[in-house]
């Protein structure tokens, strides 16, 4: 049985832990951290395992896998020290795209035998970019949210966007690297698929704030030798944080699920 800690205990984190809780797979919530201790609280009052509410990272122990569901800042801060001793589940993709930071934890994963997992997130098709990674000539992701989740992006306020707007709006163009800075929350999917397709400086990245639309709507285009791909997905957001995906969530379930029970992996 795997014993899990987590960190975060917000929209991802609240869901995960009721999946272990439901018994569903060969695990158990042991620990939970989260640096507001009245969301923390909350969460283990839903849960019947209670589990140990700790102060600090540092309190971690006797576990066998770390979930980070909290921030970029949180996982550029911690991931290190667990995985010297813990494998890591991430969502905070982000803060990946840090050279420096990718390299010092890929070492430290040779060095401690630990694993870093990093789940599909929001997104379809990573299976098929990696395959062809080698191959790309141009990738780019489109992201259409509502006005709302876009409104606490840095890059919004910034620039002072006005995002009182009638009809959809591009609010940003670039590249992975410069737009993960710039909406941390809402942009780890173009993380994602930079870390597995061709890098951050060549992931060509839009931003959309469409005031009609119900949905965090992702559109994936790929060309190379290969062919060309499209990928499109719409995802409902969670009610309780509307810049993640519900998809994100379910994404990372089944990325525990397959940590607890690998026996038969299906897809590259
Ligand atoms: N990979 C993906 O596709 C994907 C999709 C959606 C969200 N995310 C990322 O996953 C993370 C969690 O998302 P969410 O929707 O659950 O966010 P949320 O805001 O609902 O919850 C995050 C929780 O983490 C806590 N927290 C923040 N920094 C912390 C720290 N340093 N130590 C301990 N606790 C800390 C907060 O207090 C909050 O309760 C975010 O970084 C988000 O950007 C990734």
């Amino acid at each position: 049985m795997k014993r899990i800690a987590l960190i975060g205990c917000g929209a991802i984190g609240c869901e995960i832990a009721k999946f272990i809780d439901s018994a569903k797979i060969d695990a158990k919530l042991t620990i939970i951290f989260d640096l507001n201790y009245n969301t923390m609280n909350h969460l283990y009052t839903l849960l019947n395992s209670k589990p140990k509410m700790i102060k600090s990272v540092d309190d971690i122990n006797e576990i066998d896998l770390v979930i980070e569901a909290a921030s970029q800042d949180a996982l550029r801060e911690y991931a290190i020290k667990i995985l010297e001793k813990y494998d890591l589940m991430a969502m905070s993709i982000g803060a990946l795209l840090d050279e420096k930071l990718f390299n010092k934890i890929y070492e430290t994963t040779l060095k401690y035998n630990t694993r870093l997992y990093l789940p599909t997130g929001a997104i379809a098709g990573i299976d098929a970019i990696k395959s062809v990674k080698a191959l790309i000539d141009e990738i780019e992701i489109i992201s259409t949210k509502h006005p709302n989740a876009l409104k606490d992006a840095l890059y919004v306020k910034m620039n002072n966007l006005d995002l009182t707007i009638n009809k959809p709006k591009l609010i940003y163009e670039g590249y992975a690297k410069e737009a993960v800075r710039y909406f941390p929350a809402n942009i780890n999917v173009a993380a994602t698929l930079s870390l597995v397709g061709v890098g951050a400086s060549n992931t060509k990245v839009k931003i959309i704030a469409d005031p009609n639309i119900h949905t965090n709507r992702h559109e994936i285009f790929v060309k190379g030798k290969f062919g060309e791909f499209m990928f499109r997905v719409d995802n409902i957001p969670s009610p309780a944080n509307p810049k993640t995906s519900y998809l994100a969530i379910l994404s990372a379930i089944e990325c525990l699920r397959s940590i607890c029970d690998d026996r038969i992996k299906i897809g590259t």
